[in-house]
Parts: structure tokens; C-alpha cells; sequence
């Protein structure tokens, strides 16, 4: 009866202890979700994704006192991640838009971006407007999708078919292979693509978009997005940014 009574109250300390060891335990990470298929803000590198939003990432789970979990996704589902509370912040090389501030609130910028166009060396295609009646390859969900696909018909372009991808890396792999007759993709990670492929292919200087890449946090999230801008904020002053972009762009062109 004793040895019960034991174990009775080993099982209710343990019951009331592990619910405060699981909730402690999930309160101890910060969840990024992105999509690691854009260099050199975050791809694969062995078995590890590494990237300029990495970077920031990490600095601001340094600031939580979290550790930090990243959770890898396709491009379009990243507003489904913040809404579901799948994660905590979304970075992803992801452009302010007037679309998604409807489902989350974004950070102040901290990389400016346009989309470039990439062509076969040969291409007819030498400027933006050689693009009108043409077949297009874009990253599904991107700024380059919405603005090759050109729903509202604001844009000055009109491609005659816009070819989505999961990853960037099909888009350029159909070029390469002639079933496509450009890829519009941002700048950075084009200038990555086209130097993997050099003797191919070439980047225009003709860029479509102005656009600003932030962090996005679930719509409210002010204490989060407060610790993200104060992060940002340190790291833009101290030259952090602009340090790792310059290392990337060396990366760039030494690799
Ligand atoms: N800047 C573009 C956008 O916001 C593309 C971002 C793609 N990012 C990625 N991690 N795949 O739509």
C-alpha cells in the first residue's frame, strides 16, 4: 500500500511537471519558416540551410535567448505558415506587398531587390519588352509571378505563358533546355544562377520591379516584430548587412 502511495505521487509530481518541462521546452525555440531554394539569402549547403536570413535569424533568437528552428516550405505556402502559427517570423528574401500585408505585418526593410530577367546567350530576348508573347519561367508565389502573370493587366509586359516552379533551379534547368524563353527572378539569386551557368546564360540589365525584402510576423505580433526591427535596426547601423551581402556578392563572383 506504501509502495503505491509512492508511486501515485511519483506519477502526479510527474504529471504536474511535464506539461511546465513541455511548455518550457517549445518556449525555448523561435520558428523561422522559408524557402531555402533562393541563394544567397537561404539555400542547402550539406546538410544545412545557411544564407543571409539565416544569419539574421540567428541574431534575432540571440536576442530572444531562443533557439532557433527553420522549417523549409515552398515559396507560396510562407503566408499559410504565419497564419496557421506554424512558425514565429517568415524570412525568405520576401518583398513588402500591399497583398500580403492583408494576412501578416512586415518588418522594416532590410535588402532592396528587382527582378531580373535571364535569357540563354543567344537569346532574341535583349530587353524587357522582348518578353511580350513570350514563354516566362517563375518561382510559383514570387513578385516575379505575380508580375509576369499580371492579373489586374497593370504591367507594361504581356508574356504570352507563365511557367511556375517549386524552386528556381527547375526554372533555370527548362531554360538551359530551350523549353523556356526566360526566367524572371530577383536579382541576387539570379546573378547566382546565371554565374553557375556562365556559359550559357546572361542576366539582362533591364530589371522589371522595385522591391524591399522584410521579415513577416503573424499580423499583431508587435513584441516580436519590435525585437526583429531592434535586431535589424543594430545590424544596419553596424554595418552587419552590409557585410554579409558584400561577402556574398564575393562569394558570387571568387566561386
Ligand atoms: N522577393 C520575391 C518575393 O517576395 C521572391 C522571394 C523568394 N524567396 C525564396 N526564399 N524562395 O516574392
Amino acid at each position: 500500500m506504501k509502495k503505491l502511495k509512492a508511486v501515485i505521487a511519483v506519477c502526479l509530481a510527474a504529471a504536474m511537471v511535464i506539461p511546465f518541462a513541455a511548455c518550457s521546452k517549445s518556449n525555448n525555440k523561435v520558428i523561422m519558416s522559408t524557402n531555402a531554394q533562393f541563394p544567397p539569402f537561404e539555400y542547402h549547403s550539406g546538410n544545412k540551410i545557411v544564407g543571409i536570413d539565416v544569419e539574421i535569424a540567428n541574431k534575432i533568437a540571440a536576442k530572444l535567448g531562443k533557439q532557433l528552428d527553420i522549417r523549409d516550405v515552398d515559396f507560396e505556402t510562407l503566408p499559410n505558415e504565419i497564419t496557421s502559427g506554424k512558425c514565429d517570423f517568415v524570412a525568405a528574401g520576401m518583398s513588402i506587398t500591399d497583398e500580403r500585408k492583408v494576412n501578416m505585418d512586415f518588418s522594416d526593410p532590410y535588402f532592396d531587390a528587382t527582378q531580373s530577367i535571364i535569357v540563354l546567350k543567344n537569346s532574341p530576348v535583349k530587353s524587357r519588352t522582348d518578353l511580350n508573347g513570350k514563354t516566362v519561367g517563375v518561382q510559383q508565389g514570387t513578385t516575379g509571378d505575380t508580375y509576369c502573370t499580371d492579373e489586374d493587366k497593370k504591367a507594361d509586359i504581356h508574356v504570352k505563358t507563365v511557367k511556375r516552379y517549386n524552386k528556381g533551379t527547375d526554372a533555370i534547368s527548362d531554360l538551359i533546355a530551350g523549353r523556356i524563353d526566360a526566367v524572371v527572378i530577383d536579382d541576387f539569386p539570379a546573378q547566382k544562377f546565371v554565374q553557375n551557368n556562365s556559359e550559357k546564360l546572361v542576366k539582362l540589365s533591364d530589371a522589371l520591379t522595385v522591391e524591399h525584402y522584410a521579415i513577416a510576423v503573424k499580423k499583431g505580433n508587435k513584441e516580436l516584430l519590435d525585437t526583429i526591427n531592434s535586431v535589424l535596426k543594430d545590424m544596419k547601423s553596424d554595418g552587419e548587412i552590409s557585410k554579409l551581402v558584400e561577402q556574398n556578392k564575393s562569394a558570387l563572383e571568387n566561386g
